[in-house]
């Protein structure tokens, strides 16, 4: 088969390479195409529509594949196709996905696709009115193709109104800004699927993740993408098809049904949400670089495969190559803004088994490579694992960059700066990564020998064996119970830690993941024994885990229980490097006389409740949106913290102010408000049959509370299932008990409620 290819980036560089594979075919044109397709570039005005056209025609093209958006967006594919021929690209009614962001949401909405909330406005005032009723960070969104500049993502709302005035008014975007699209903002891993869908059907291409910062560790303005790899660690075949069949079946099921059946690449931009993956964009064709890392993975014939889907008549499934792809974008200095021109480019090695260099932005002057555009080169390694793939592309990159040419050196969250530790490490935990991340091993055993040491003063002579062996083991003879039972639970700081990056501050953490299993165990009546936690990282700082290990022991300590052991896994690729996941698994120990909730609880027993100091562990996903259109440093009427601070104050233990009262045997039940609050949480320690009501003005609202919930506009019982708003332990004691439990809690306790004999939480 005859094949023309439109296109001259690195995509089309990484499409022309799978194309000339193919065993099926006969020519490959490409136009405009670049210096790294020397040999089959053709003379070509592809704006020309007619002459691709006639050109196809005359020269027995059989299929032609295109590359970007703009041609598709253009009407190309609509032009070719009435020719006769086939196409692998969506026709302009169909490349709308890409070419209207507000048509995306429309479509999304209509198929039913999860996404983020969002609305579209031609003029500023409405979308000022709808801001400030939404009240929460979002995304600004030019409507149509605006090449890479069209999102801007605002901190404060000032920042907000100047973008879209900017774009409403035609600035920067021209007429691609004439419309906005506000978008929730949304946080979380993004995650590019890559489905060829041949007008009903669609099968994956692959997964891919960018990085689309210039800088290191994702700052900087946004370019079209200075690395990438394949697969995503983390993300299974059938996630794919989950993916498959929730964001693309019933788009294209949609599309269909309006006459506009969608026959090409569709780029699926998903973000890795708390709430589950929702939509960022649609875009209608490959991504570059991901191109440069999914293609070089596919095992089948690219001609056969290509033609099958323009025909309507996708497989069911593709075939890939073992291992993993990463490439490394080479860039003009000056890119994205102003890259520059003529940069002469080192000889670049011939392509192997593990190595390709796709030319992007290169042209020939006279006899030598220059620079011409603003992503150069594309170094793309190949390997059985992620680390090896890197490891190739890395070690072409750095002999090409430092004259003229940049380049990321974190792409795949590779490990640039001094690293690792923990009572134990793993993740790309071998000494080849350690020793190629820079790592010194004597700088790590220092680090351990530091947790170590934190760990072990928390140990007491009933740990027999901790830090170094494969279990911990903890003596449990010597507690003198006539039954123990033992009790466990396992929590995450959630996204408690993504804060903590942002300031910088990770004393408390520790404390947190103790303090919330302290609490649970107490729940049931239980005194904690020990702890085990996991801290993971996409890249490890020795003083993080430091903070957070000391910080850990140190909580240990204060609840009379042993830190027995530990993981730090350093997993690059999963966690974005600077953000830290902090897990933990408490047991503790109750005799089965003392197990709570007891069986007595009856209509008309009190509620009490202990007041929280924070938001403990729950509602920082909400709370950080607040962070980011405040800052940090803003200062909250009435509590001694800044923003920032307040919200990164330690989850507080109950077990000091509930041991006498527990011991005094009148508690009948407890309930810990973590996510849910009263509603989710106060009915796990009711029988059936009961409920609960509270009067939410019995206790003051704390500063910090009350300025989240007026910022964010929250409604009353919204505001109590997101957060404890105040109130972080519940009580439940006989009417006539309320003052000996009272007296024997050495802190504010406040008479909260009852329980009713009505299921369900009642709020007043
Ligand atoms: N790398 C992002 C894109 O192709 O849109």
């Amino acid at each position: 088969m005859n094949v023309l290819l439109i296109g001259g980036g690195g995509r089309e560089h990484a499409l022309a390479e799978v194309l000339l594979a193919s065993p099926t075919l006969g020519r490959l044109q490409v136009a405009p195409g670049n210096p790294g397709m020397a040999d089959h570039r053709i003379d070509l005005d592809v704006a020309d529509h007619g002459a691709v056209v006639a050109r196809a025609l005359r020269d027995g093209v059989d299929l032609v594949v295109v590359g970007p958006e703009a041609p598709l967006v253009d009407g190309l594919a609509d032009a070719l196709r009435d020719a006769g021929l086939a196409v692998l690209g969506p026709s302009a009614a169909a490349a709308r996905l890409e070419g209207s962001k507000a048509f995306t949401r429309r479509i999304a909405s209509e198929a039913g696709v999860p996404q983020p909330a969002s609305a579209t406005f031609v003029d500023t005032q409405s979308a000022s009115a709808w801001l400030d009723e939404f009240a929460r960070p979002v995304v600004v969104k030019a409507d149509g193709l605006a090449a890479g500049k069209g999102v801007i993502i605002p901190e404060t709302r000032a920042e907000t109104d100047a973008a879209i005035a900017e774009m409403l008014d035609g600035g920067s975007m021209g007429d691609a800004g004439r419309t906005v699209v506000l978008e929730e903002r949304m946080t979380g891993p993004e995650l590019s699927l890559f489905a060829l869908c041949d007008g009903t059907r669609a099968v994956s291409l692959g997964v891919a993740r960018d990085h689309k910062r210039v800088g290191d560790g994702d700052t900087g303005p946004n370019t079209g993408g200075m690395g990438a790899f394949s697969p995503v660690p983390g993300v299974t075949e059938v996630d794919e098809q989950h993916y498959l069949a929730t964001f693309v079946d019933p788009v294209l099921k949609v599309m269909a049904e309006r006459g506009t059946p969608y026959v090409g690449v569709l780029y699926v931009g998903l973000m890795l949400t708390d709430e589950g993956p929702k939509l960022v964009e649609f875009n209608c064709r490959l991504g570059d670089p991901e191109a440069q890392v999914v293609l070089p993975l596919l095992a089948d014939d690219a001609v056969a495969l290509f033609a099958a889907v323009a025909a309507g008549r996708a497989p069911t499934s593709v075939g890939r190559r073992p291992g993993h792809a990463a490439t490394v974008v080479a860039c003009a200095e000056g890119y994205p803004a102003a890259p520059r021109k003529g940069v002469p480019i080192p000889t670049v090695p011939e392509a192997t088994d593990e190595l390709r260099v796709f030319h992007a932005g290169t042209a020939v002057h006279g006899d030598r490579l220059v620079s011409a555009g603003g992503r150069v080169l594309a170094v793309t390694g190949l390997a059985e694992d992620l680390d090896g793939a890197l490891e190739r592309a890395y070690a072409v990159i750095d002999e090409l960059t430092g004259d003229g040419l940049f380049a990321r050196s974190d792409i795949g969250g590779r490990m640039t700066t001094e690293t690792t530790t923990g009572n134990e490490t793993d993740g790309a935990g071998e000494p080849d990564a350690y020793a190629r991340a820079g790592v010194s091993f004597e700088a790590g055993e220092s680090a351990v020998e530091r947790i170590a040491a934190r760990v072990g003063a928390t140990h007491d002579d009933r740990v027999v064996a901790g830090v170094g062996s494969f279990g911990g083991v903890y003596d449990v003879s010597s507690l003198g119970l006539d039954q123990p039972l033992l009790v466990s639970s396992t929590d995450t700081c959630g996204t408690k830690t993504v804060l903590a990056a942002q300031v910088g501050h990770w004393d408390g953490i520790g404390a947190d993941i103790v303090n919330h299993g302290v609490n649970d165990v107490l729940v049931q009546g239980a005194r904690p024994l020990f702890m085990l936690d996991t801290i993971s990282a996409g890249s490890l700082s020795v003083d993080v885990v430091d903070a957070v290990v000391g910080s850990m022991a140190t909580a240990c300590v204060e609840n009379g229980c042993v830190l027995l052991g530990g993981e730090t896994a350093e997993v690059p690729g999963l966690i974005h490097t600077g953000q830290v996941d902090v897990a933990g698994t408490m047991v503790g120990v109750v005799d089965r006389s003392a197990l709570l909730p007891r069986a007595d609880i009856r209509a008309g027993d009190v509620l009490l409740g202990l007041e929280s100091n924070g938001l403990h562990t729950n509602g920082y996903s909400l709370a950080r949106t607040v962070v980011a259109e405040l800052g940090a440093d803003h200062a909250i009427d009435g509590d001694d913290l800044p923003l920032g601070l307040a919200l990164l104050r330690p989850h507080r233990s109950y077990l000091a102010p509930l041991a006498a009262a527990l011991d005094g045997g009148k508690v009948k039940a407890l309930a810990h408000l973590t996510g849910g609050g009263f509603p989710d949480n106060i009915p796990r320690c009711l029988p059936d049959g009961l409920g609960a009501e509270v009067d939410t003005t019995a206790w003051p609202t704390p500063p910090l509370f009350q300025l989240l919930v007026d910022h964010i506009g929250l409604g009353r019982d919204e505001a109590h299932r997101v957060f404890n708003m105040g109130i972080g332990m519940v009580v439940v004691v006989a009417p006539g008990d309320v003052d000996a439990v009272t007296a024997a809690i050495d802190e504010p306790v406040h008479v909260i409620g009852s329980v009713t004999s009505e299921v369900g939480v009642t709020l007043r």
